[in-house]
């Protein structure tokens, strides 16, 4: 059996990673810490089997508990993190606290006691390309982060590759693109939309909605990471991407209704977010060709259709998790006209 420390494992991608991990790999013995903010929920991980997993409410820049659990584990993977951009522009202090000094704790605690970690980051290091760019971000593509989000997770992403060259730890970086699947916050674009029309509410678009994110469904993320474990490379970062450059933020709103039985364009143009990127492209060249990887969700027209409807169903499905958050946020997102 193999230790493996979950960090942010109640969080969306942490939560689906645990499950995947629980149902693929069965060499796993798993201890996720969590600190339970807002956008965690032990919930996430009901159902799965104690003698697998074990849950501790922590704090990742509590330096005494970070440098016990991480002496006890074989391996750490890295997903805690305060990750919203539009919060990040509102408050963005618990964004360095736990993005940057808690990477940093966990470094700490690697360090001392040799062990492997894996550290989750993002294609928002990179900043954005022009709408009509036909470059992708690639694993050389210089850091020109636009949100105190991103550049947060930049600074982390530095202080891993430091602690490689500087002192040897063994470790590697993934940058992905964006997510989308079961268990996601509704303060996302994707399951916001998907709980708007469940809740009568039109869903609501920024700006022009030319934006383009290249979805990745949370499944096909987690096998890259998985991968990359098994036999990627130490010191190595690696680009996962799913090749959605071509689906815009208008493409997906029209795509959720549609799926939903709405019109194509019941839905509202809101307020654009400041500083809003314009359209992240990722070449996974690297992590298919070095690794062999390849993503299940690759439908075609927006390849996004069939990982939709099974997100909308868990929706559906799971009215009570996401229900009672639903006025509050709502109300947080119409004070800035969105
Ligand atoms: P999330 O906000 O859904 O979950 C984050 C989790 O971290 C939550 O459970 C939260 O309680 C926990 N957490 C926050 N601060 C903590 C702290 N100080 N100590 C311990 N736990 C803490 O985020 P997510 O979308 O699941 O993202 C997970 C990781 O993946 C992040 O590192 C993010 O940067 C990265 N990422 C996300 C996406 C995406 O599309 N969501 C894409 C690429 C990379
Ligand atoms: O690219 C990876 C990143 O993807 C991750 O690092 C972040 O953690 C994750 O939150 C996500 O960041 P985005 O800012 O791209 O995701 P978000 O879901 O907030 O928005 C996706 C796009 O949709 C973005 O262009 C803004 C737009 N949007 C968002 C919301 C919430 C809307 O048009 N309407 C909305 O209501």
């Amino acid at each position: 059996m193999t230790k493996m420390l979950v960090t942010g494992g109640a969080g969306f991608i942490g939560a689906n990673f645990v499950h995947y991990t629980v149902n693929h790999k069965p060499d796993y013995e798993i201890t996720v810490i969590d600190k339970l903010t807002y956008a965690g929920n032990q919930a996430n991980l009901a159902g799965l089997p104690e003698d697998k997993v074990t849950f501790v409410q922590g704090d990742i820049c509590d330096a005494e508990l970070i440098d016990k659990l991480v002496s006890e584990t074989d391996i750490v993977v890295h997903f805690a993190a305060e990750s919203h951009n539009d919060n990040s522009l509102r408050n963005p202090w618990p964004f360095v606290e736990t993005n940057i000094i808690g990477t940093y704790t966990i470094l700490e605690a690697i360090r001392k006691h040799d062990k492997r970690l894996h550290h989750i980051s993002t294609d928002e290091v990179f900043g954005d390309l022009e709408l009509d760019d036909p470059n992708r971000f690639t694993e050389t593509t210089s850091y020109e982060p636009s949100s105190p989000y991103s550049s947060t997770k930049a600074g982390s992403d530095h202080l891993v590759r430091a602690w490689v060259r500087s002192f040897g730890i063994k470790a590697t970086i993934s940058n992905c693109s964006n997510n989308y699947g079961p268990y996601q916050h509704i303060e996302k674009f994707i399951p916001r939309q998907i709980t708007n029309i469940l809740s009568d509410i039109k869903p609501k678009l920024y700006g022009t909605g030319e934006q383009v994110r290249d979805w990745i469904h949370v499944d096909d993320h987690n096998s890259a990471v998985h991968l990359i474990l098994e036999q990627g490379k130490l010191g190595d970062t690696y680009i996962i991407g799913a090749d959605n450059d071509h689906v815009n933020n208008k493409m997906v709103i029209e795509l959720i209704c549609e799926l939903m039985g709405k019109g194509k364009d019941w839905y509202d143009h809101v307020n654009d977010r400041p500083g809003h990127d314009m359209r992240y492209a990722m070449d996974s060249t690297k992590l298919r060709t070095e690794l062999g990887w390849e993503p299940q969700y690759t439908d075609t027209q927006t390849g996004m259709r069939d990982g939709l409807l099974q997100t909308i169903d868990w929706y559906k499905a799971n009215e009570d998790w996401w229900k009672p958050q639903k006025d509050a946020i709502e109300a947080a997102y119409a004070k800035q006209g969105q």
